[in-house]
């Protein structure tokens, strides 16, 4: 395609806070927002540590919105996980940037790193928390890399991965949050095209807040919902959610705490419930409850990123319990080390 335009993430951000300062707008970073309240038609933000910030008009820019109200959200989109490779050849970089349009989808663009150029090969997405192991993802990268480039000719350098929410009919929603909640307005579910899509919610929601029409609300409405194809894919995405609640009661862990490695985590059984383990590199195990804190799924062990990930609506958790992204607000619950003890020193307890 023409006319394409590459950013620099970090530096096109420093520059917009710098002149939204200039017009003497603030940023609070750590305080996170939790609840948005009505008070005579005016939006209060409540913060985690219980301060509450009053506006005519409430934003939720917030990748999943940290605050849903009645507008569902958690099952009108779903997280999508894709993985990304920084690889230095010795081949110079052709120019562009570039998506395939075979599955599983693959993109290749360059960046600047250390003074040099790096190719970026992303691609091999899939819904957070479902399918095979993590790590076959870059795997199937690296193997990309092997079509593109001959043997020597390339090392990978890195390697990440990030995921981001698509709505049912694949357009973001922005706007306000329910029909009879018109000052708190939401943008989410930009598909990974957030350079593009959230410049355009912006705009969208500028022109919310100043009165001004815009041509373009009623496309990005978080309200449309017409019975095609959104509500078929509304009870697919709902079908799809009972499957994997059902599925990860079901299952039956195999994997016993001592067969793990060091830096390995699993589903494991005691006292026979279902518990997710880590053992650290260190020897450490650390063990969490798996069931989501968000709307009771089970969760799976993402072995690329250490991770217990949801199946349903994409929640993630460190292997310690903690939230790295929503819609879930509350750890999973932790399990102690006597608990460790126990089972290890008590054999019928275990079940073993
Ligand atoms: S994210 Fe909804 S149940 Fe886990």
């Amino acid at each position: 395609m023409k006319n394409q335009a590459q950013f620099h993430p970090l530096k096109y951000l420093s520059h917009l806070i710098k002149l939204i300062q200039d017009k003497g707008g603030k940023f609070y970073e750590q305080t996170v927002a939790v609840d948005v309240e009505d008070a005579h038609g005016a939006a209060v933000v409540v913060t985690r540590d219980g301060f509450r910030v009053k506006a005519n008009y409430a934003l939720a820019c917030s990748h999943f919105p940290f605050y849903e109200g009645t507008g569902l959200y958690s099952t009108r989109m779903y997280a999508s996980r894709s993985y990304v490779l920084a690889v230095k050849a010795n081949k110079p970089y052709p120019g562009g940037m570039y998506l395939s349009v075979d599955k599983p989808e693959h993109s290749i663009r360059k960046a600047t790193y250390n003074g040099e150029e790096v190719y970026l090969i992303g691609g091999e997405d899939h819904k957070t928390g479902q399918g095979k192991g993590m790590m076959e993802h870059f795997k199937g990268l690296k193997r990309f890399c092997d079509d593109l480039f001959t043997e020597n000719e390339y090392e990978i350098l890195h390697r990440w991965s990030a995921q981001d929410l698509i709505t049912l009919d694949k357009i973001p929603y922005v706007g306000p949050i329910t029909k009879k909640r018109q000052n708190v307005l939401i943008a989410t579910g930009y598909r990974k095209w957030g350079m593009t899509n959230g410049t355009n919610a912006a705009k969208l929601m500028s022109d919310y807040v100043l009165g001004e029409m815009n041509p373009y609300q009623d496309v990005f409405s978080p309200s449309r919902f017409s019975p095609d194809p959104s509500l078929k894919k509304f009870f697919m995405e709902n079908l799809d959610m009972a499957k994997h609640l059902i599925k990860g009661k079901m299952e039956v862990p195999r994997t016993k705490i001592e067969e793990l490695d060091h830096d390995e985590g699993s589903i494991i059984r005691m006292d026979g419930e279902r518990k997710g383990a880590y053992k650290d590199p260190d020897g450490q195990v650390h063990i969490v409850d798996t069931t989501c804190t968000h709307a009771g799924c089970e969760v799976n062990w993402n072995e690329s990123e250490r991770s217990w990930d949801c199946p349903c609506h994409g929640s993630r958790f460190s292997y310690t319990g903690e939230v790295l992204e929503g819609p879930a607000e509350t750890p999973l619950q932790k399990h102690d080390f006597h608990m460790i003890d126990d089972y290890k020193f008590d054999d019928k307890r275990s079940g073993y």
